[in-house]
């Protein structure tokens, strides 16, 4: 359940990673970055190293991959899960907006699901423009967290959406979250701001759907994700909200019981990928 798609449990794609990071966006990411022997090319924002380990899967033996991220500790252990593959990439933990590089120091740069977590998007654009090389290329790719297609057989599930949509959106706001849940389909849009070409914008689109009554352990992950987010609210009314998306959960958990085989829900999102060249001098 936790690598499932669910609009329910998360405001981001984070229990996603495994469903799009397939062999299709690998070859994607691959044919976009055009990497030559010899190449260097920078992964900002590399997580737990998915990218470093589907690429170098791909045979590039002869590209100096390095990678960065923001968290120490996911530098670490995109790091480890490399050695561990015996393959070359170098790790620094750094922030995009604040890149520790040359200008013009990297063949190609790529970001994946990164940018819907950083609040100045353009100092980052800015950062990857300038530690490529002219007419090096430029990938960036993000979801539209705002824009999620979602229908349930339930009434209690397309009411379960709303508020999930509603709490999720409380909560960020009370944390003083300015970070952009829709930047996706904006980035090609900002490149040119940072002397960065606009080529092509790609959708990846990621969607699953369940037939017949999910399992209690469909229900319990759902319901612990929740508790998990609203935990830590700053204040009694999201708790409130989150209790009480917790109890039309519960609600939607025995409509789907009662529906049974003719229980339907399906759930949609999209990946913008943003492909660009920096601009020759
Ligand atoms: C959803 S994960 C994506 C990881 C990886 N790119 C992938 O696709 O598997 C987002 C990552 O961005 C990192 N991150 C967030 N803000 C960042 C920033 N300002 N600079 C660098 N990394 C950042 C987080 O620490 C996290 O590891």
């Amino acid at each position: 359940m936790a690598r499932d798609i669910d609009a329910l449990t998360a405001a981001t794609l984070k229990h996603l990673r495994d469903r799009w990071w397939d062999e299709a966006f690998t070859s994607f990411v691959r044919v976009t970055l055009q990497p030559r022997a010899g190449n260097r090319i920078l992964d900002v924002g590399c997580g737990t190293g998915t990218a470093e380990i589907n690429i170098s899967r791909l045979g590039l033996s002869q590209v100096d991959l390095c990678a960065v991220d923001l968290l120490y500790a996911r530098v670490r252990e995109a790091l480890m899960a490399t050695r561990a593959r015996n393959m070359p990439v170098g790790f620094a933990a750094a922030d995009a907006c604040a890149l520790p590089f040359r200008d013009g120091a990297f063949d190609s740069v790529f970001c994946v699901a990164v940018l819907q977590h950083v609040r100045d998007v353009s100092s980052a654009l800015r950062e990857f423009a300038r530690v490529t090389k002219p007419g090096g290329r430029v990938l960036v790719v993000e979801p539209d967290n705002s824009a999620r297609y979602w229908y349930s057989a339930s009434e209690a599930g397309r009411r379960a959406f709303e508020l999930g949509q509603r709490f999720f959106a409380t909560l960020a706001q009370s944390r003083d979250d300015l970070t952009d849940p829709a930047v996706g389909p904006k980035l090609a849009g900002l490149f040119p701001l940072h002397g960065i070409q606009p080529l092509s914008v790609h959708l990846f689109p990621v969607s699953s759907t369940r037939l017949g009554a999910p399992p209690p352990a469909v229900w319990e992950a759902r319901r612990e994700a929740v508790r998990a987010a609203f935990a830590k609210a700053p204040d009694e009314a999201i708790r409130r909200l989150g209790a009480d998306y917790v109890k039309l959960l519960d609600k939607y958990a025995r409509e789907a019981a009662d529906a049974g085989p003719s229980f339907v829900e399906i759930q949609n999102t999209m990946l913008f990928a943003a492909v660009g060249q920096k601009n020759e001098e």
